[in-house]
């Protein structure tokens, strides 16, 4: 595995993959790697004959707030993984080679609508940041294929809008999130549970499998269903942000003809903040 740290050394190696036909396949990830980190290079590896990653703990994408500062940064271990996992190169750039004009001073990627829903309710800014690094990366890699896990679905979908929008070439591919054993999705964030909010964590996906259950039951009254989960995530002792049924395509609130439906939901449990979410095919609608 090649480590380059510039623009101009991950063109000159990607150029060359290029020139030869080979297919590209791009995993972006902000470091500290886990198992679902690995599974999007992992299907990476399928989609393509070259797999890049980077690792870029992306500053505009942290509110001023946020743990930017303290974000895990594991680059060594990271290394020896993505080695071991056949990745053919490795982008690490300083905040300036992204950012030359200044993080502060970026031309920035708006991405209206879907941007200042759920997640983007409590972090205005989040998807404006995520969106213009992964265009900024893009532009830099120039990959064939990109993938981004399911985990993160508002993401996902920011992603599939800016590429579709901006015209970008490249196919994006979504993969389905990776759990620990109980059920709660794996997260660099979850290094900030103490032992016994690990204990509380899986609450979460617990709920969106109940509100899952429910609507495959038949169950359509989505207010009650959200109150009902609510309660259950307050009285397992997590701090509900927002918990939403919505349509899968777009996140909008789903109509009656709508069968492809997500269930999202974000919980704080002391310093950390938990996303998950879970898909729901309706089979008899109205
Ligand atoms: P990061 O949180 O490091 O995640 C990198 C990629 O790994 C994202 O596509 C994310 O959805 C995926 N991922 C994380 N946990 C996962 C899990 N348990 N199962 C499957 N996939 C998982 O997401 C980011 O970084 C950043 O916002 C980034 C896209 C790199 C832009 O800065």
């Amino acid at each position: 595995m090649q480590t380059v740290h510039t623009i101009f050394h991950l063109r000159s190696t990607v150029d060359q993959w290029r020139d030869r036909r080979e297919r590209i396949a791009f995993v972006p990830t902000m470091g500290n790697l886990h198992a679902g980190h690995l599974q999007l290079v992992e299907r990476a590896s399928r989609a393509a004959d070259r797999v890049v990653v980077s690792i870029f703990v992306n500053p505009t994408q942290f509110g001023a707030n946020e743990d930017l500062a303290a974000y895990p940064r594991t680059l060594n271990k990271d290394s020896l993984k993505l080695a071991e996992n056949n990745v053919h190169l490795l982008f690490i750039p300083e905040v300036e080679e992204i950012y030359p004009y200044g993080s502060d001073n970026t031309v920035r990627i708006e991405v209206p609508g879907l941007s200042g829903i759920l997640c983007g309710v409590s972090r205005p800014t989040h998807f404006s940041g995520v969106a213009t690094v992964v265009a900024k990366l893009f532009n830099a890699v120039r990959p064939h294929v990109a993938l981004f896990g399911e985990k993160d679905y508002q993401q996902l979908l920011v992603v599939r809008r800016l590429v579709a929008d901006l015209c970008m070439p490249i196919e994006i591919i979504g993969v389905p999130t990776v759990r620990e054993q109980d059920g709660l999705a794996l997260s660099s964030r979850n290094h900030y549970l103490s032992p016994e909010e690990r204990r509380q964590a899986p609450a979460l996906y617990r709920t969106l499998q109940w509100i899952g259950e429910r609507l495959t039951a038949g169950v359509r009254d989505y207010d009650s269903l959200v109150g009902q989960g609510i309660t259950r995530l307050e009285e397992s002792g997590l701090r509900p942000e927002y918990l939403a049924i919505r349509r899968a395509e777009d996140l909008a609130p789903p109509q009656v003809v709508d069968s492809q439906l997500r269930i999202l939901g974000a919980a704080w449990l002391g310093k950390a903040r938990l996303i998950d979410n879970l898909a729901v095919t309706l089979k008899d609608q109205g």
